[in-house]
């Protein structure tokens, strides 16, 4: 029977983030009283005896032990004496037990702990005071806890002194001189993040950590998460960071600013300087883990390319002028103004970003509605989830994901659809996996053969490796098996779910046109893996759904989160931990600029820009009237742009011009206008055609809250100055007052609670509550004053649950003789997004360029080999990629990633959309592929243009003057 383990209960004796229990929690409900050192301690049965005493500050020495890992057992530092059993047992692999009665220091221990310290410092350099973790070196803090004074061996015999030094890794160094061979960094590979690259190789005196087989971190299967680096007690695994600079004074706790795992670090600093991010034990998203992106590419904030100073110019082909932020403002707001008196209030619009704060977004979309008085807000989450928010509203009644990640750890079947966990969301890729290994069934529906399924010690994994674009004829086929078989939950169904809708929905997915065997063609997934797959997860106890971008960039995306919703309300796996449907959120802070009310057609917490009671108390807050109809959306603007009725954009923190789909469209868009304001740290590709260029601020120079996947709110807490002297939300403020709407908040935190006033599901948000909890997850009011973990447990906010039909049809982007293979896109694990933050960082040894994954049949039919220059052309343009040979995907089916602007990936998506959304198809786009010797003319011009604009933000006048005008 597989166990459900939830790391984030036994609240009562996980005791506090900042200390180190050496074993960890244990949830039994069984308590058990002993006595150590004459105190009465009571536990939870299978505590160990080394976490009962840490519990109440009694501190055994130990060095194998952390409680992050399974207890080892190796070192013998933290021998106790019990009563009436023989030796000196190691407290950490020894459980408590009802009456033990147990010494920790007498006599006997102290010499034989000094006997163990004496043979580990006998083998250990003496470099204390030049060694870079001196002040931060469990090994010493030991030596200094026993009291170890001489060491009576010399370093004359065989020793490990000369042992060499692997600095392969970016980000880290393995000082294997220094190394106890505790094997902390292997257990914190193989548990922790579950990439197994570490091994202790040899016997005895010869035993050392060896990276793969024996080469060293890159060239082995290490993703550089940095588990073993913090795990280690010694300096043989430390940052470079430190190394250089020496160690951190002082940290602050705030929250990563890549995905949407949400990840809590400590960041670690000397005076304003980052020494290193430390992931923070107490983040309730990531226990304590991190990836290399929020480990270690925080570079980026300090990079030389940060722009410090507001500029502007009248077009796009002339210089940069530096002006101060009045002169900035100013420009901006006065463009604006002239531009709606000569075209009309609609005529300009702002775009959020799901990567600045809550309140930052709150704000342009307040800006907006009430600065601008039109509803033309929109945010990049238009083309990743906004088919989430729409088709779970209408089945469950909540546009967010119903469970936390800790859920997992409770789920006995997990369905991944359309989603790379281990990529794209690394944190809960690790949670995912521990929870694969202790044994819950995998089944992952992917054109592609992700790196889940080849989670070690996985068992029987299933792979439904479907047709791109086939996602809704897949979900009814396996509904249509469960209806078929009987594997329905009626209890569930009647008593949660709207009988009308179920009934209907019934009639239509028992018809046979959606059984497997007729699906088959479609789909390519045989009816036997379909019924087999069906069959596992409706039978599980628990069967949990987690799903990305895979689902929702398609024309059909809102289709298929809501036959996801229908699964899963037919199965009655909702309203309780391990079970639900989990969105897994691209951006960090996805959530939030959806809650926040980017979308034209609402407000803060989905509510309608049409509810007339709605819309009266945010006039009574914001003193204007609004606007009852949905404004622009962001394609919506790109075409009014090019017909000339839309003339003015405000972007903050989103590089359109990048991620958005068909490229010369957005890019014709976007020369349409008079005046486009782009608020960003660097000079992305969008701010390459703005008049307006306000510097943005990064995560660590300000204050706010991301709210994640699970829709938990985190702190973001500012640890150094923002470098142009402003945080983002006081830049809004800005020009907000320069148009003549006053704002005046003075910190982040009003803003809060000006949403906490306005959005029912954040009532009982507050800065000071965030601070005491660490997070919440909404709704957080007075039904649920500290939050809301599991989603409709008892009902739902929509009464009943509500099935949804879902005709499948098939996309209108097919294939044909002309553009025969289907080219699908995704992330990987080094690259963020667009890449303007990973690509400033040392994350680029992994990747620095997009290549275009080709199935080696696919490549011999056209003569392709690893390395070779590809052109790939679809209806909407043409770019040029390596080759990369890869059995990664079906045959017929082509990959690339989107992280770097020169790649063009976007040249090629079409705009093709979801018909609910308009969410980008970008996982479906009809290519050839051919093999060329030169950039495409795309690429050709991107560069030129891109050099020009580097020139003209120099300043750089004799660029003008040569008649190099941008076109
Ligand atoms: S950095 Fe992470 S993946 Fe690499 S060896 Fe260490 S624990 Fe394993
Ligand atoms: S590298 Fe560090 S954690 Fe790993 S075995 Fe050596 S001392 Fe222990
Ligand atoms: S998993 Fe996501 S939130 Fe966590 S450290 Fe990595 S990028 Fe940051
Ligand atoms: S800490 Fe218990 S044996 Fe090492």
């Amino acid at each position: 029977m597989l166990q459900h383990f939830d790391p984030s209960k036994g609240s009562a004796y996980k005791g506090s983030p900042d200390k180190d229990y050496g074993t960890p929690a244990r949830l039994s409900e069984t308590l058990v009283t002993l006595d150590i050192d004459g105190v009465q301690i009571t536990v939870p049965e299978g505590t160990s005896v080394m976490r009962a005493a840490a519990l109440h500050d009694i501190n055994i020495p130990k060095l194998c032990a952390s409680d992050n890992l399974e207890a080892f057992g190796s070192c013998r530092l933290c021998a106790v004496q019990i009563e009436g059993r023989r030796g000196y047992p190691a407290s950490c692999t020894t459980p408590a037990e009802a009456g033990m009665k147990i010494t920790t220091q007498n006599g006997k221990l102290a010499r034989l702990r000094r006997n163990i310290m004496e043979l580990y410092i006998s083998d250990h350099p003496l470099d204390c005071l030049t060694c870079p973790a001196n002040g931060d070196c469990e090994l010493q803090d030991m030596a200094g806890a026993v009291g170890l004074r001489d060491v009576r061996y010399g370093f004359e015999g065989e020793n490990h002194l000369d042992a060499k030094t692997d600095s392969s890794n970016p980000y880290f160094s393995f000082d294997a001189s220094k190394c106890i061979v505790c094997s902390r960094c292997v257990r914190a590979c193989e548990e922790v993040q579950g990439t197994f690259a570490l091994t202790i190789e040899g016997r005895g005196f010869d035993s050392k950590v060896a990276a793969g087989q024996g080469g060293d971190f890159m060239s082995s299967d290490c993703v550089s998460c940095g588990a073993c680096v913090q795990a280690c007690p010694t300096s043989t695994l430390m940052e470079k960071s430190v190394i250089d600079a020496g160690q951190p004074e002082h940290s602050i706790v705030t929250t990563c600013a890549y995905c949407g795992v949400g990840c809590s670090f400590k960041a670690e600093m000397k005076g304003d300087q980052v020494i290193r991010m430390v992931p923070y034990k107490g983040g309730d998203a990531n226990h304590g883990h991190s990836c290399v992106k929020g480990r270690f590419a925080f570079g980026y904030a300090t990079h030389a390319d940060r722009i410090k100073h507001p500029m502007i110019r009248d077009s796009i082909d002339q210089p940069w002028r530096e002006v101060s932020w009045e002169e900035a403002i100013g420009f901006a707001a006065r463009r604006l103004k002239e531009t709606q008196a000569k075209y009309g209030r609609e005529s300009i619009g702002g775009i959020t970003s799901s990567r600045c704060t809550n309140e930052e977004t709150y704000l342009v979309q307040k800006l907006v509605r009430a600065g601008f008085r039109n509803n033309n807000t929109d945010t990049c989450a238009r083309v990743c989830h906004s088919p989430t928010g729409f088709g779970l509203k209408a089945t469950l009644g909540e546009s967010a994901g119903t469970q936390t990640f800790d859920s997992v750890m409770q789920s006995d079947v997990i369905i991944v659809i359309g989603a790379n966990p281990t990529d794209a969301h690394p944190v809960f890729g690790s949670l995912m996996r521990r929870r694969l290994r202790e044994g819950a069934e995998l089944i992952v529906a992917d054109p592609r053969r992700i790196d889940l399924l080849k989670t070690p010690h996985l068992k029987d994994a299933q792979h439904l490796p479907l047709r791109p674009g086939t996602n809704v004829a897949l979900i009814n086929a396996l509904a249509h098996v469960i209806m078929d078989e009987g594997l329905e939950d009626t209890d569930f169904i009647a008593s949660r779910c709207d009988d009308k809708g179920y009934q209907a929905w019934r009639a239509f997915i028992s018809d046979a046109r959606h059984s497997p065997e007729q699906m088959e063609a479609v789909t390519g997934v045989s009816a036997e893996a379909v019924r087999r797959a069906a069959r596992t997860y409706a039978t599980a106890p628990n069967g949990a759904i987690y799903y990305g971008l895979g689902v929702t960039e398609h024309s059909q995306g809102s289709t298929m989160v809501m036959g996801i919703a229908n699964l899963a309300l037919a199965t009655g796996n909702i309203g309780r931990e391990g079970v639900g449907v989990n969105p897994l959120r691209g951006q960090n802070n996805v959530q939030g600029s959806c809650d926040m009310g980017s979308f034209p057609h609402e407000l803060p917490g989905y509510q309608h820009v049409s509810d007339d009671a709605a819309r009266a108390r945010f006039e009574q807050v914001w003193g204007v009237t609004l606007d009852d109809e949905p404004g622009l959306r962001i394609p919506n603007m790109f075409d009014s742009a090019i017909a000339g009725t839309f003339k003015a954009l405000y972007v903050q923190g989103e590089d359109i011009a990048q991620s958005d789909p068909n490229t010369h469209h957005v890019e014709s868009a976007l020369k349409s206008l008079d005046c486009l304001i782009v608020q960003d740290i660097f000079l992305n590709e969008t701010a390459k055609f703005a008049h307006v260029l306000l510097p943005g601020s990064s995560f660590l120079e300000k204050n706010g809250t991301f709210t994640n996947a699970e829709r938990r709110i985190n702190r973001v807490r500012k640890v150094m100055p923002a470098v142009a002297g402003k945080e983002d939300w006081e830049v809004t403020q800005d020009l907000a007052n320069a148009l003549g709407y006053p704002m005046n908040y003075a910190h982040p935190s009003e803003i809060m609670d000006e949403i906490a006033s306005l959005t029912p599901t954040f009532t009982g948000v507050s800065y000071d509550k965030l601070d005491q909890l660490g997070s919440i997850q909404w709704p957080c009011n007075d039904e649920h004053p500290d939050g809301m973990p599991t989603m409709h447990v008892e009902d739902f906010p929509i009464g009943r649950g509500q099935f949804a039909i879902t005709e499948y049809v098939a996309t209108e982007e097919r294939t044909n003789r002309r553009f025969p293979l289907l080219l699908t896109t995704g992330r990987i694990l080094s690259q963020y997004n667009v890449g303007a933050q990973t690509r400033r960082t040392d994350n680029q040894i992994w990747h620095d360029e997009d290549v275009l994954e080709v199935h080696p049949s696919d490549a011999e039919l056209r003569g392709i080999r690893d390395g070779d220059w590809l052109g790939i052309s679809s209806r909407a343009g043409q770019t040029v990629l390596r080759a990369r040979i890869s059995e990664r995907m079906l045959p017929g089916v082509v990959y690339t990633t989107f992280h770097h602007p020169g790649s063009g990936a976007n040249v090629i998506t079409t705009d093709s959309s979801d018909w609910a959304t308009n969410c980008p198809e970008y996982k479906v786009t009809a290519v050839q592929v051919e093999k060329v010797s030169q950039p495409s003319e795309w690429q050709q011009n991107f560069r030129s243009f891109e050099k020009l604009q580097h020139k003209l933000l120099k300043g750089d006048a004799a660029t003008l003057a040569n008649g190099n005008g941008a076109g």
